[in-house]
């Protein structure tokens, strides 16, 4: 793993950064291929908007390419691109002047069961509720403290994700994935508008659903649609697609769309 911390290999972080403290600031997960960060640049718009909706000055464009890219130089690995609002301020109370941590680091592939993408992955309802917030909705913020309660529900190596809903009972995403719904033929995928995150690879499907000609509908989606659907899709900027074959003991199809998607994914 190499690490750089404000562009130095290696440095540490002061233990009264606010990111450490109080989870203030954001954070990106890119997968390399050949070298190559994907969707480096919509992953820096993301990081943009969340540093635009929190206030925290964005360090410069070419800092952040620069060291993704000796990050994680060649091969395929996955680069993390951490940035808070530094040291300062008093209690939660945001300094006047942020000076903004970065960390990048690079780390090995993870390299999941192949089966995910072809024999597809089961699925399980998560109890831990999403908290609705529409100022934190949509970015990639340090406050994963939802997801971390989510994830501990479960440890059976054979489920490989749960599904969140909110405090409202509309079914919002993934642990560390978003979700398509597969019904009547069409793909529906959850609004992340009051909570959830836009994910880079849910943009990246919904664009090449689309430019096949399938419209993607964002909305509410009740827990009951799901009881519906006939196939289930998630997706992140590591696996790409893996299509559902179980919620909960209910056999689900898998979508042959996945494969497609994968397939074009490696050509990018
Ligand atoms: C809660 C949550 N939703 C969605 C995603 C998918 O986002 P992306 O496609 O940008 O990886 C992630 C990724 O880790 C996540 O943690």
């Amino acid at each position: 793993m190499r690490v750089f911390v404000d562009g130095r290999e290696g440095a540490g972080i002061d233990p009264a950064d606010r990111g450490l403290n109080y989870g203030d600031g954001l954070f990106e997960t890119l997968a390399v291929r050949d070298g190559r960060a994907r969707f480096l640049g919509w992953h820096l718009e993301r990081l943009s908007a969340g540093a635009a909706q929190l206030g925290i000055p964005l360090p410069a464009r070419e800092l952040l390419v620069d060291e993704v890219a000796r990050a994680w130089p060649q091969g395929r690995g996955v680069v993390r691109i951490v940035v808070t609002r530094g040291v300062g301020g008093r209690g939660y109370r945001p300094p006047g002047y942020p000076r903004p941590l970065r960390v990048v680091s690079g780390w090995e592939w993870p390299a999941p069961d192949p089966a995910c993408w072809t024999r597809g992955v089961r699925l399980r309802w998560c109890e831990t509720r999403l908290g609705r917030n529409p100022r934190l909705a949509g970015i990639k913020h340090l406050n994963r403290l939802e997801q971390v309660l989510a994830r501990a529900e479960w440890d059976d190596p054979e489920v490989a994700e749960g599904l969140m809903m909110d405090d409202g009972g509309r079914v919002i995403c993934a642990t560390q994935a978003n979700l398509f719904i597969v019904a009547g033929g069409r793909l529906v995928t959850p609004a992340v508008d009051a909570c959830g995150v836009a994910g880079v690879m849910r943009r990246a499907f919904r664009a090449w659903a689309e430019e096949r000609g399938e419209p993607v509908v964002e909305r509410a989606v009740a827990a009951g649609e799901l009881q519906e659907a006939e196939s289930l899709i998630l997706t992140n900027a590591l696996i790409g697609a893996w299509p559902a074959c179980e919620l909960d003991g209910r056999r689900l199809a898998v979508d042959a769309r996945t494969a497609d998607f994968n397939a074009w994914l490696e050509r990018q």
